[in-house]
């Protein structure tokens, strides 16, 4: 079964020999062409209120990730119901502008809904889970290219005896319920990219290489059971006051590739909360850290997108954990507050090879 490209189909040209798109589509005219896709987290919301926003969207980017919309928290309300408002319109928004749409996320330890507490058995577990794919992947079959079907699913600080983080699907399944997850998905829809998507790997620490070993032998361990497991996910959200491990994470992305296995770069963005204030020095940490991110792995792999977990600095989840001691806003992302293009959308665009 060929691997599943996630790429877009006017820019396939661009990737080389083999890079055969999951779902071809030639790009609008809005949609600005780059060797990497490059795109971002989005809020439906202000797609539709922000005029602003709105425009920075359709200027930079030609693939989009909802940064909700298709978490348990906002689809399932109720044991019986899914509501498909949000994702519906972020599909139809890059429909009608020619942009890619990836799927985030199926099964994940958080934003699980109360009504899920009353899952306690391994039956039901099962139940609810392919419940949720084959209603979810069901309906975007075909239209959403490329799913992280599980996310985060390593321990933040992972022991030989158990790497795997606890959550609904790991506690009642056990880690088996990652290829569960995989094996529906790949059924309810053929064609679709299958990502595992974690973060975590980019420092010289020592809970680096330790989530890089536990993430290896987990990939290791379903590529030898036959999972189908097409990309990895790397989330990217960089802590900006450590430095980036580029041998270490080159060689991670090595022995990833290795396995055959594409890479994506999901969701981008620099925690700021412990570096300077000034906001010219701030931003310029902030583009050094992502271009050497980005260049570790470029050294190896071309990612076939790039998008960061948000577009800009006006609406970002970072203040939610990392808020400034300071009080000042923070900046860890593409576009300030007022959607200028900072030093880290000028690395993004060189790495990606954007023309605008
Ligand atoms: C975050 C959203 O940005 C927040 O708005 C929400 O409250 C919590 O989830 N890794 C992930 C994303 O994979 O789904 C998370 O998104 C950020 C960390």
């Amino acid at each position: 079964m060929r691997r599943r490209q996630f790429v877009l189909g006017g820019l396939s040209a661009g990737l080389g020999a083999g890079a055969l798109p999951a779902l071809a589509r030639t790009p609008a005219k809005t949609a600005p062409r780059a060797a990497i896709p490059f795109g971002a987290a989005m809020r439906v919301d202000l797609l539709r209120d922000d005029p602003d926003y709105r425009r920075a969207v359709l200027e930079h980017c030609q693939v989009l990730v909802g940064e909700g919309g298709l978490k348990w928290f906002d689809l399932r309300p109720a044991a019986d119901r899914f509501v498909f408002d949000h994702p519906d319109r972020l599909l139809a928004f890059a429909d009608a502008h020619g942009m890619q749409m990836r799927g985030h996320t199926l099964a994940w330890y958080a934003g699980m809904p109360k009504w899920t507490e009353a899952i306690t058995t391994k039956q039901a577990a099962e139940r609810a889970l392919y419940e949720h794919i084959d209603t979810v992947v069901g309906r975007y079959k075909g239209r959403i290219p490329s799913w992280d079907v599980v996310n985060e699913a390593i321990s933040d600080n992972p022991a030989i005896d158990k790497p795997m983080r606890s959550s609904l699907w790991q506690d009642l399944l056990g880690t088996q319920h990652i290829d569960m997850a995989f094996r529906r998905t790949a059924a309810v829809d053929p064609k679709v990219q299958l990502v595992l998507n974690d973060f975590g790997f980019e420092n010289p620490t020592g809970q680096c290489r330790a989530k890089r070993t536990a993430f290896l032998r987990l990939v290791k361990e379903l590529k030898d059971r036959g999972t189908p497991l097409h990309a990895i996910g790397l989330q990217g959200h960089l802590p900006g006051e450590k430095e980036i491990d580029r041998e270490g994470l080159s060689r991670f992305v090595s022995e990833l590739h290795g396995m055959e296995l594409a890479i994506l770069v999901t969701e981008l963005d620099v925690i700021d909360d412990k570096l300077p204030p000034d906001p010219a020095i701030r931003d310029e940490i902030v583009a050094s850290r992502a271009q050497a991110f980005l260049q570790a792995i470029g050294d190896v792999v071309r990612p076939e997108a790039v998008l960061t977990w948000g577009i800009s600095d006006k609406f970002t989840w970072v203040p939610i954990w990392f808020r400034r001691k300071d009080g000042l806003p923070n900046r860890p992302l593409p576009l300030d507050a007022n959607y200028q293009p900072k030093p880290l959308m000028r690395v993004i665009k060189a790495f990606t090879g954007a023309t605008t």
